[in-house]
């Protein structure tokens, strides 16, 4: 008989992993607070700007059936996978509001036997200490295995065409061993890839906090090369080029004008004050935190220091900024360090043209060529294609007075022939 998949929370993470559900020969529920989210995925249109999920929906015609309602899709559900955001707040601390209603909503609901599996990002501890005692506040006991309690960290990397929901390798801890083992069987029914199972459920949680920390501190790290070499007029991509080509034990990290997502700059937060509360002091991860919070006010004194080249203040200067989205060729704004850059630009008094293709809210121009023209200078926050393959004659013909290149995807040579300033993160 086909089994029955609910997915909590239909965003980047619970949408691709409904349509893979799907595609696969569940019948899958999708349960959202968002009225119009549910609306969209019901009329097969993607509430995000995602090729692979569009495609997919259009061709899955009514084979996922999003709802609010938790009475109708999780006594029906033989596995519930919980995708809902976990945030922090704005002292940086964890926030899992979303992840206790969610779970909450569906204790009351769900059956004997079930597999629920947590897929959002959580810190060590969060299984045990938050979402089995709202099982048991229901007469639930995930330790006697009355319903299957896994965390699945997801790993999944939007816009990235390589590694997929389908192909990428993904761990499983249970709060029992039959819980895992179900988890871990679930997802080798749906994933075409190593599923491995680790021994406890705060292993599984620790491994993704893990996972993004690692990226956040290397690149914290060459943000701080970047800034350095800047100074001493060395190159920072020709020197990741360099130390790429050592075989073993190096692994280029880009510096840029801030990083920004739903992940890599959340979840140390969500280690650094859990360790806090069983007296540990993450000073590294802390540090890189703030080597990486620094990144869009370095990004506009790079500004700065071409306006002093120039006789010009930041005061009256009309500056464009390329970009809204954290990283290329996304819609996704969250955390996105463009938004720093734009309010430390207002607060000095520039003039700010925003642009970016695949935002709608809070840019103020129609496209590139109205950015030129209303700017004399730019700073590029997200390299997106469009701006990437931007015919770079385009600059000189809007009078283009200065480029920072945020992402160091411009080529500066050609900027620089035009008699246009140009200055990346640790470029020149
Ligand atoms: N976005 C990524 O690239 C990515 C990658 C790996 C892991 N994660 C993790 O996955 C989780 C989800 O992230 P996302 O990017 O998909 O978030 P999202 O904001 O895109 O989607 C979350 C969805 O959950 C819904 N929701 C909120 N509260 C709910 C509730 N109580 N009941 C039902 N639905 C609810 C929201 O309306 C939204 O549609 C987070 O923990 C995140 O850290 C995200």
């Amino acid at each position: 008989m086909m089994k029955t998949v609910t997915i909590v929370g239909l965003g980047y993470v619970g949408l691709p992993l409904a349509c893979l559900c799907a595609d696969k020969g569940f019948k899958v529920y999708g349960l959202d607070i968002d009225q119009t989210k549910v609306d969209s995925v019901n009329r097969q249109i993607s509430p995000i700007d995602d090729d692979y999920i569009s495609n997919k929906l259009r061709n899955l015609k009514n084979k996922i059936i999003a709802t609010t309602s938790a009475s109708e899709c999780i006594p029906a559900s033989e596995v519930i996978v919980v995708c809902v955001p976990t945030p922090v707040d704005r002292n940086n601390s964890p926030d899992i509001t979303a992840l206790m209603e969610s779970i909450s909503t569906i204790s009351k609901f769900i059956k004997q036997n079930t597999l629920l599996v947590v897929e959002s990002t959580i810190y060590p501890g969060t299984i045990e200490e938050i979402v089995i005692p709202i099982l048991k506040k229901q007469r639930f006991d995930a330790c006697k295995n009355d319903v299957f309690v896994a965390h699945c960290p997801e790993r999944i990397d939007p816009g990235n065409k390589k590694w997929t929901i389908e192909n990428l390798p993904r761990v499983v801890g249970g709060i029992t061993k039959e819980a895992a083992k179900k988890a871990a069987e679930f997802y080798r029914g749906i994933i075409s890839a190593d599923i491995i199972e680790l021994s406890s459920v705060k292993a599984a949680e620790a491994t993704k906090i893990m996972e993004n920390t690692f990226r956040d501190v290397n690149i914290a790290f060459v943000n701080e090369m970047a800034k350095s070499f800047d100074k001493a007029g060395i190159d920072i991509l020709e020197v990741i080029k360099g130390a790429s080509t050592k075989p073993f034990a190096f692994m280029p990290h880009y510096p840029g004008a801030g990083v920004g997502g739903h992940c890599i700059p959340v979840d140390p937060y969500y280690l650094i004050e859990k360790a806090k509360q069983i007296g540990f002091n993450h000073k590294f991860l802390s540090l890189a935190r703030e080597i990486n919070n620094s990144m869009p006010d370095y990004t506009v004194e790079l500004l700065e220091g071409e306006l002093k080249k120039l006789k010009k203040s930041i005061k009256g200067a009309k500056v464009g900024v390329l970009g809204l989205a954290y990283k290329a060729n996304v819609d996704d704004i969250r955390e996105s360090p463009a938004f720093e850059i734009i309010n430390i630009l207002k607060t000095k008094g520039a003039d700010v043209f925003v642009f970016d293709p695949h935002v709608k809210k809070g840019i103020n121009v129609n496209g590139i060529d109205e950015l030129l023209n209303k700017s004399d200078y730019i700073i590029l926050a997200t390299d997106h294609n469009e701006f990437r393959n931007m015919d770079m004659e385009k600059l000189k013909k809007h009078k283009i007075l200065a480029v920072i290149d945020g992402r160091n995807c411009l080529d500066n040579e050609k900027i620089k022939a035009m008699g246009i300033l140009y200055h990346g993160i640790g470029r020149h």
